[in-house]
Order: structure tokens, then sequence, then C-alpha cells
């Protein structure tokens, strides 16, 4: 059993969770994710690892709640305690060690992009954080951002921050300079802008796959995805990613398929709940599988 040692809320269905693991924090690295089951029986989740303190022995896990299984964890009180946390899964990024670095996060991806800028950083990289959320309330970790480096805050309504996506923000941030290397992790539909707008000048860029996953060893199959023409496994050979590689309309098209089966299941959670979380649930229209 893993104890929630915090809980607080980022934004209006993104919440930050303090759990003791203490094995994880001491050796996980930037880039890595973990599996999660919030009780026995319940579904596997992958997420990231936001960040962890090896002296307190706790990780920081950021969740969007997005479905069933997402809200159910969420739920959980400090005091209360996740049943499984496996890992750390996944490669570890390769951070650059001198230069220059702009991470991109879009949304709750932004929780991705923290240890990788946190990591950036301690190699003496100058790093730009380009952040983006729907309106001001949907944009996180800017504070804790802004003590690494340059942050410039987007929103698609101008309600904060430099008006529109995170994308228009990039292609200025190009034109002004040399670039070493694009770390972006968000919704699919920016990853694959920010690869398109990178391609021409040929900047390295790496996104972070965020594919169903299920036992995260490489066994099932679930995570896989096309780069540079080879199938590959985002849960052992990711999550992370040559961006100019990927198949992105693949990607997309088999994330689509679980977006019913989540909504039936959400539907039937808040028909047994009642009327008090139908404001987060508005805001659930990500698949399955997008907690991280
Ligand atoms: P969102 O839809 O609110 O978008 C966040 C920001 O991304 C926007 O504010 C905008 O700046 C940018 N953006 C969105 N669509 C864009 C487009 N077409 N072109 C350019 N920029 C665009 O995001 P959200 O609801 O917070 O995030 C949910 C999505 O992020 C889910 O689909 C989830 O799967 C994905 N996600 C991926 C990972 C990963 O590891 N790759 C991690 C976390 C979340
Ligand atoms: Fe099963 Fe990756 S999650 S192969």
């Amino acid at each position: 059993m893993h104890p929630i040692i915090g809980k607080s809320k980022l934004s209006p269905n993104v919440t930050r969770l303090v759990v003791e693991a203490p094995r994880i924090a001491q050796i996980r690295q930037a880039g890595q994710f973990v599996i999660v089951r919030a009780a026995e029986g319940a579904e596997r989740l992958p997420l990231t690892i936001a960040d962890a303190d090896a002296g307190a022995g706790t990780i920081t896990l950021i969740i969007q709640a997005v479905g069933k299984s997402t809200e159910d964890l969420v739920a959980l009180e400090p005091g209360e305690a996740i049943r499984d946390v496996v890992g750390p899964l996944g490669q570890a990024t390769d951070l650059l060690e001198h230069g220059r670095a702009v991470c991109v996060g879009g949304g709750v991806g932004t929780a991705v992009m923290l240890p990788l800028v946190q990591g950036l950083s301690r190699n003496g990289v100058r790093v730009t954080s380009i952040i983006g959320g729907r309106s001001r309330e949907w944009v996180i970790l800017e504070e804790e951002l802004s003590r690494y480096g340059e942050v410039i805050t987007c929103t698609d309504d101008g309600s904060y921050g430099r008006p529109g996506f995170v994308t228009q923000a990039l292609a200025d941030v190009i034109t002004d300079g040399p670039i070493d290397v694009v770390y972006a992790v968000g919704p699919v539909p920016m990853m694959r802008a920010v690869a398109e707008m990178t391609r021409p000048s040929a900047i390295p860029t790496v996104v972070s796959l965020n594919p169903i996953m299920i036992d995260g060893t490489g066994m099932c199959g679930g995570c896989r995805v096309s780069v540079g023409g080879k199938t590959l496994y985002a849960c052992v050979d990711g999550p992370e990613f040559n961006a100019h590689e990927v198949d992105f309309g693949l990607l997309s098209d088999r994330l689509s398929p679980y977006r019913d089966f989540e909504k039936a299941a959400l539907e039937k959670r808040h028909c047994q709940l009642g009327p008090q979380i139908a404001e987060v649930s508005a805001a659930a229209t990500a698949p399955v599988g997008a907690a991280r």
C-alpha cells in the first residue's frame, strides 16, 4: 500500500497527489512513469512521475480526471492509500547537456515537462518553457517551472498570458534564435503541430507519447506506436520518441475507439454518484489512458 501524503488541486480537473513510494523516489529519472491501481481490481493507470523527494520517500503524480478510474483515484484523500504503484517504467529522457532547450507543455502535458525542465536546468542548459491551457484556470505549474528558466504562458481564449496556442509562441521562439532541442508533451494535435513546425529547420524534437497502456512491460502490445516505420512499444522503448518519425495519425486512430467505452463508464459512475461531480465531468473529454 502507498499512503497519500498530500493532495492539491491544480486546475478544475487536474489533481496533484504526493504518494509514499520510497524505492521509486530514489531511482526514478526524468521521463519515467509508474502504473498505479487505486484499489484491488481497479484499472491500471500510467502516470508520469512529475517529481520525487528521495529524502522523504515520496513521488508526485499529477492526474487529469478524464474518466471513472481517474476520478476514483483523485477521490482518495491524505491518510488513504493507493493499492499498487509499479515503476519506474520506461526509458529516461535523453537530456541535453549544454545549449538551449525549449520545452512545450500543452494542458496537463505540462506535468510531464516539469522533471525534464528540472533535469535540463541541473545540466546547465538554458531552458524556455512554453505552457498553455484553454483559459487561465487550466494553466498548471507556471510558478514551479519559473524556478528553472523563462516561462511563456499561453491561453487559448487570451484570459491570461499570451493569447493563442503554445505552437504560436513556439514559432516566435524559433524565429528568435538557435535552439538545440525541443521537447513537447500534450494533446496529439499539439505534438503533431510542434513536429511539423520544427521539421523544416531540422531542430531535434522529442515527444512523450500517451497510447493506451495495460501491463507496461512490453508484453500486451497495447501501447504500440509506429516510429520511423518500425513498430515500437511506448512502455519499454519510450515513452519519448523522435517527433519527426512518429506516425501521429495512427496514434490518434488507436486512441479514438476507447473514448466511447470511457464515456459510458463515466456516465454510469455519475448516475451512481449524483450531480455533484457534473462540473468536473463536463471537462472530461479526453480518452482513457490520457491521465499522464
Ligand atoms: P487541451 O486540449 O486543453 O490543450 C492544451 C493546450 O495544448 C492548449 O491550450 C493549446 O496551447 C495546445 N493545443 C491544443 N490543441 C492544439 C492544436 N491543435 N495545435 C496546437 N496546439 C494545441 O489539453 P488538456 O485537456 O489539458 O490535455 C489533454 C490531452 O493531453 C489529452 O489528450 C492527453 O492524452 C494529452 N496528454 C498527453 C501526455 C503525453 O504523455 N503525451 C501527457 C498528458 C496529457
Ligand atoms: Fe503492454 Fe506496452 S503497455 S506492451
